[in-house]
């Protein structure tokens, strides 16, 4: 499932975002093991973990980095899937480790891209991490049953020297941080109504998945329980294992799988954390066969302060306004003003916008785009500054929302949020 990804995406100018990055759970850190690993080939080794459709797209930008930049070097490649690992290990003449343990034992190993399916993402965070790895890992940060996982990944990574990046890209993208500061300096007032969404024709991303194999087998070739990781023990079920984006043991259809991308951005340009309360409802609209919704819409609500409405379905595509990425443009309403996103700018309206007919327009600076995105990762990890991008604390805010909204369609009750008591429900 390929978001965002376009040929503008990797031919790339390089930038300098360093200065612009997010809040961080924990300010720099030393970065002296890699500095040692440096010193013996001046460039940070890289391991891919899960090399499927996303962890060949990730080596495509991290070889244009390492062509380029020569900040880097393709190692080494891990799967559990031999005919997978083969192909893209064999294409970047790196290391093979059917294990990942095994690939994180490799000492020319500094920095590990996890795109494995979506529950073993903590788990294989936190080994990297124990291991002296610096870690970019791919959105979700966890499945949607881990969120006791989720907090203790985030202790671990803030407990760490190490520099994490999560792979929510749209954090690249400059109008969400050229919105954060509008707002702070009070362009829309007091923020108090948001409205986002994903729609997207089609479930190309689960059903529509590739089967490689029909008559693939577990053995030697295919480690079975690898994949299960910690899901529930089932026996081996072809489909199960080239298309787990359909089965809720693994996957959560619109909430885990796009809506990271949707809300991460907004969540950091309004500034707020955990949710109060969270309330979903959807189903399976259009795609019967598959076990998770096609079609998901959550109303969020922080503190007293702020209204969101995070809305989509995979049964129709229609924005209702100008494309960003696949994201219906965010609408911010302030009690001074609202702010949009027309094309390639930012639209700032005064609250009483019917009155108005010419309403102030920002260029974006500049859009979304992963080498970039990968690029300040790196040059993170390189300064040994926990402060990337797309950091962990911002994620276990989103993650626990889209957490809530699961259980909430799931559990058809409200999920509410406390620091002290946690997720519960009424
Ligand atoms: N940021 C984005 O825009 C974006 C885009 C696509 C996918 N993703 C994320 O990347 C992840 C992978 O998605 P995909 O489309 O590449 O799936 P995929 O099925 O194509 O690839 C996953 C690979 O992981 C391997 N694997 C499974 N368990 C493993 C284990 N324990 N150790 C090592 N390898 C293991 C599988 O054999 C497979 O080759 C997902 O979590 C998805 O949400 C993010």
């Amino acid at each position: 499932m390929e978001l965002f990804q376009t040929k503008e995406n990797l031919g790339i100018s390089r930038r300098n975002f360093i200065k612009t990055t997010t809040t961080g759970l924990i300010a720099t850190a030393s970065v002296s093991a890699v500095k040692s690993s440096m010193a013996q080939n001046n460039r940070l080794g890289v391991g891919i973990i899960g090399c499927g459709a996303r962890g060949a797209h990730l080596s495509q930008a991290l070889k244009h980095i390492q062509d380029n930049d020569k900040t880097i070097q393709l190692k080494a490649f891990s799967d559990i899937y031999k005919p997978r690992l083969d192909k893209l290990a064999d294409t970047y003449n790196g290391k093979k480790y059917a294990n990942h343990h095994d690939l994180l034992k490799d000492k020319e190993v500094d920095i590990v891209f996890i795109a494995t399916p979506d529950h073993h993402h903590a788990q294989q965070t936190i080994d990297a991490v124990n291991a002296g790895k610096h870690v970019y890992c791919e959105k979700p940060m966890t499945h949607w049953r881990q969120w006791d996982l989720a907090k203790k990944m985030t202790e671990v990574v803030a407990q760490s020297d190490r520099v994490f990046q999560l792979g929510t890209q749209g954090m690249s993208d400059s109008a969400y941080r050229q919105v954060k500061k509008l707002i702070q300096q009070g362009k829309i007032g007091q923020p108090v109504h948001i409205e986002c969404g994903f729609f997207r024709l089609g479930d190309w991303g689960e059903r529509g998945m590739k089967i490689d194999d029909p008559n693939a087998k577990p053995g030697p070739d295919l480690d079975w329980e690898a994949f299960l990781g910690d899901a529930p023990k089932r026996d081996f079920d072809v489909s199960r294992f080239f298309r787990w984006r359909m089965y809720e043991d693994y996957a959560g259809g619109m909430s885990t799988d796009l809506y990271p991308h949707t809300l991460t951005p907004i969540v950091y340009a309004i500034g707020v954390k955990f949710p109060s309360l969270v309330v979903a409802t959807g189903g399976k609209l259009r795609y019967e066969e598959r076990e998770i919704p096609d079609t998901f819409d959550m109303l969020v609500h922080y503190d007293g302060k702020i209204d969101l409405i995070l809305m989509g379905t995979q049964a129709n595509e229609y924005q209702g306004t100008a494309l960003r990425g696949q994201n219906r443009v965010p609408v911010f309403r302030g009690w001074e003003g609202t702010i949009t996103i027309d094309g390639d700018d930012i639209v700032c309206w005064p609250a009483n916008a019917l009155k108005t007919q010419n309403p102030e327009r920002i260029p974006i600076e500049k859009g979304e785009n992963l080498t970039d995105f990968i690029r300040n990762f790196v040059d993170c990890c390189i300064r040994g500054d926990k402060n990337t991008m797309s950091p962990i604390d911002i994620g276990l805010w989103v993650q626990t929302t889209l957490i809530m909204g699961m259980m909430s369609w799931k559990n058809r009750k409200v999920a509410m949020f406390d620091e002290q008591k946690g997720i519960t429900f009424s």
